[in-house]
């Protein structure tokens, strides 16, 4: 199967659920720019400090950052022999950044509806290591509590209704251009993300594994 792929899809849609089990069945690092920026704004970087406005207003975070921070990542020898990136490129100038290295062989964009969205990012909680819940589909034995490392579960400054909506509208005006880039080069694969996340990860193995 192909070893270095991209996961697009909206806010929500997911893309973090997905790519981590996608990482670790291949043996690749799963690379997710959103977690690699909130780890940034945790620190207090000079980077996540530019950063941070754009994304809890729901807005992309300037090429520049976004670049060099997934340039500097792939760099690292755990990135050599293959990679899951999770959600870059977000732009055409991200898509053309990232041919300038080694691009993707395969494109994974998961189709879910707006509705479905909002329900997700309302029930999603986080820990500070990145573990993903949700109190509705999947929650943790005890509420509120990690499982793996028991530390406190959270949910996302950038979870509000209204910045969801800024974060799906941002979506489709600037990912759209890259899902169609993608498809130009027989690149993309659109698979249904609704269902339970196991049944999204079959019909995601099964449509690459059939490519
Ligand atoms: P990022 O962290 O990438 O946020 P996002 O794209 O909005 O996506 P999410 O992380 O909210 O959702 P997901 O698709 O990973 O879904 P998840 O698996 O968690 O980016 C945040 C911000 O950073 C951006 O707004 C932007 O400002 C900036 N940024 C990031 N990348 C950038 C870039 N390239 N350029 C510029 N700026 C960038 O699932 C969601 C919930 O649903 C969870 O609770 C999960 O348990 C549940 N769930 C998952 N799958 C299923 C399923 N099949 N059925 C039911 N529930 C499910």
């Amino acid at each position: 199967m192909h070893r270095r792929l991209v996961i697009l899809g909206p806010p929500g849609g997911g893309k973090g659920t997905l790519a981590s089990r996608l990482a670790e069945h291949l043996g690749v690092p799963h690379i997710s720019t959103g977690d690699m920026l909130r780890l940034e704004v945790a620190h207090a970087s000079a980077l996540g400090s530019r950063a941070q406005a754009f994304m809890n207003a729901g807005e992309l975070v300037p090429d520049e950052i976004v670049v060099e921070i997934t340039t500097r990542r792939l760099a690292e020898p755990d990135a050599a022999d293959g990679w899951i990136l999770d959600g870059f490129p977000r732009e055409l100038s991200q898509a053309q950044a990232l041919e300038d290295q080694l691009g993707p062989e395969a494109v994974v964009v998961l189709q879910v509806p707006d509705d479905e969205v909002f329900i997700r990012i309302a029930g999603r909680r986080t820990c500070p290591s990145g573990h993903v819940y949700n109190v509705r589909r999947s929650p943790p034995k005890t509420p509120g509590v990690c499982d793996i490392d028991g530390l406190p579960l959270q949910q996302r400054e950038d979870a509000s209704e209204e910045v969801v909506e800024e974060r799906l509208a941002t979506y489709k005006r600037e990912t759209t251009p890259v899902l169609d880039y993608y498809d130009g080069k027989g690149l993309l694969h659109r698979v249904d993300g609704t269902g339970d996340p196991d049944q999204v990860y079959e019909r995601v193995l099964s449509e690459l594994e059939s490519s």
